[in-house]
């Protein structure tokens, strides 16, 4: 074998069990109470929990947004991503107007091979069905990406009738339609009446867009796709009255399902009063701890399906172009590498399971996106590995971070517990705080929903 992982506890969905992880050409080949071969490295794991690569379905690589481009390209993003226990990331490629939805993804592909660090896979973020481009959703279907978004909000996002038309698509064709949910009418009107009356600093920009105009965006999705009965995959959820109208279409039996990121269960609304409030600017902004709990709730309900960053920094320069002016900050914050992390140092604090953060950050995404070789410790899935030492204390801050933005909304957050091992395809990619990987070794991911 080329590497066994001798003496950890592997952590599944359903449970924790001591086990040796074999691993040949890429692939787990072999779990087992002890594995006698040889292998070409043998790693000792006692005491360290032994997990599946984290999958993070939400980051904005290298995107072009709010006058610049989000400050991670591929490889700091995906090295980031390594560095942090994550194995996967499905990024959004925008569609361009008048192009078919394959030449979208082919076209941010080609940006993404050269420098990816770890597997990734695309959605595509749709903004023009004109002119037959609509059926080109089922020829990116066959090309391996059954998962496209929509945004009801900024300059770039889709009409009613755009978002009816593609989540009616998405159900002939295998697809899933993820939806950025706020009302952009109601956020342009309270901007204007904030700007009009000199109220510009960032505690402004979450009440351009508070709980009600998330959670009504919410409700008319969810409306549409019951009425179609497609199914719906709503994106950074952040507030209370949206898990209710989602656990609501769940107990009906609709496949509704919802994401939220660490940062809506981290931080409230009151960041955005702090002086380096505009940091934290990103859409939907952080809510009130009512609905910071609600979104914890969910979570050991199993009304949220998955956990994902929303990884879109900006350098803080860039932030600062709107210190006088929420409306001019670039929206968006890092987090590609505290995902899991975050959510592992909370099983082992004990407000989740460990099998819970699994589900969410692995085995859900994995199912939910149509990602057959990844997403767990079993035999014939990819070797994407984390070993993780349950007693390592650690406290985020920048200059430890691997991403390229020069600061980070999680600076001085403590966790106990944290990863000190990742494996992407049997390939140590990180270890002990240095990223020992390689740009381009990241492969795209073929998925399908069937
Ligand atoms: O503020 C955010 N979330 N920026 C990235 C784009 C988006 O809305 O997901
Ligand atoms: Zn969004
Ligand atoms: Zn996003
Ligand atoms: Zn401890």
């Amino acid at each position: 074998m080329d590497l066994i992982i001798k003496n950890g506890t592997v952590v599944t969905p359903s449970g924790m069990y001591k086990a040796d992880v074999g691993v040949q050409d890429g692939k787990i080949v072999e779990i087992a109470a002890s594995i006698p071969a040889e292998a070409k490295e043998v790693v000792d794991a006692a005491g360290k929990l032994v997990l599946p690569g984290a999958i993070d379905g939400h980051t904005h690589l290298a995107m072009p947004f709010g006058g610049t481009i989000s400050s991670d390209d591929y490889f700091a993003g995906t090295r980031a991503a390594a560095c942090g226990g994550t194995t996967t990331v499905f990024d959004f490629a925008m569609q361009d107007f008048g192009e078919s939805m394959v030449d979208t993804i082919k076209r941010r592909d080609a940006m993404c091979a050269p420098d990816a660090a770890v597997d990734y896979g695309f959605h595509v973020a749709v903004k023009d069905v004109s002119g037959g481009l609509l059926d080109t959703m089922a020829e990116a279907v066959a090309y391996g990406v059954p998962t496209f978004k929509v945004f009801m909000v900024y300059d770039f996002g889709v009409d009613d009738g755009v978002f009816y038309q593609v989540l009616e698509k998405a159900k002939s064709c295998n697809a899933l339609i993820e939806v950025h949910a706020e009302n952009r009418d109601i956020i342009a009107a309270r901007t204007k009446e904030f700007l009009a009356e000199g109220k510009t600093d960032a505690w402004y920009h979450y009440l351009s867009r508070p709980e009600f105009v998330e959670a009504e965006a919410d409700m008319r999705a969810i409306q549409w796709a019951k009425s179609l009965d497609a199914p719906l995959y709503i994106v950074h959820l952040a507030n209370k009255q949206g898990v209710e109208a989602v656990t609501k279409a769940q107990q009906e039996g609709y496949e509704i399902y919802a994401e939220t990121c660490p940062q809506y269960l981290e931080f409230t609304s009151e960041v955005y009063k702090r002086p380096d409030g505009r940091n934290f600017i990103c859409s939907p902004p952080m809510k009130g701890e009512e609905s910071r709990q609600a979104l914890w709730n969910a979570i050991n309900t199993g009304v949220i399906s998955t956990l994902a960053t929303d990884h879109c920094p900006f350098q803080s320069y860039e932030k600062d172009w709107g210190k006088d002016d929420f409306t001019k900050v670039p929206n968006g914050c890092a987090g590609i590498e505290n995902m899991y992390p975050y959510m592992l140092a909370a099983a082992n604090a004990g407000k989740i399971t460990f099998e819970k953060a699994v589900e969410l950050c692995a085995a859900n995404p994995a199912r939910i996106f149509g990602c057959k070789d990844k997403g767990a410790v079993e035999v014939g899935k990819d070797a994407d590995l984390v070993i993780y030492d349950p007693e390592l204390d650690f406290t985020i801050t920048n200059d430890k971070m691997h991403s390229d933005c020069d600061h980070t909304i999680w600076e001085g957050v403590s966790l106990h517990g944290y990863p000190i091992a990742t494996y992407s395809r049997g390939r140590l990619v990180y270890r002990d705080g240095e990223f020992v990987g390689e740009r381009g070794w990241g492969r795209f991911v073929k998925r399908s929903r069937i």
